[in-house]
């Protein structure tokens, strides 16, 4: 579904996005300008960063990052 009508960035992308290394809001709006136009999608995209980020950190053998926690923290 798309997340970023503005941008036309779906939850699958964002989710792929942070798959690849992207640990909060602004690392994602630099690969795919999410929540870059009218704002109305930032907390959507912040709710997908922090739950990709829970499902990922299962099985994680590194501690995740100071602005990953804040994102989950935010987020909740
Ligand atoms: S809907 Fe994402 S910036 Fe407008």
């Amino acid at each position: 579904m798309f997340v970023c009508i503005c941008n036309a960035v779906s939850d699958q992308q964002i989710a792929e996005a942070v798959k690849a290394g992207a640990r909060d809001i602004e690392d994602v709006q630099e690969v795919l300008m999410v929540s870059t136009a009218c704002g109305t999608c930032r907390q959507t995209a912040e709710a997908i960063i922090a739950n990709t980020l829970l499902e990922t950190a299962v099985g994680r053998s590194q501690p995740l990052h100071a602005n990953a926690i804040a994102t989950l923290v935010y987020a909740a």
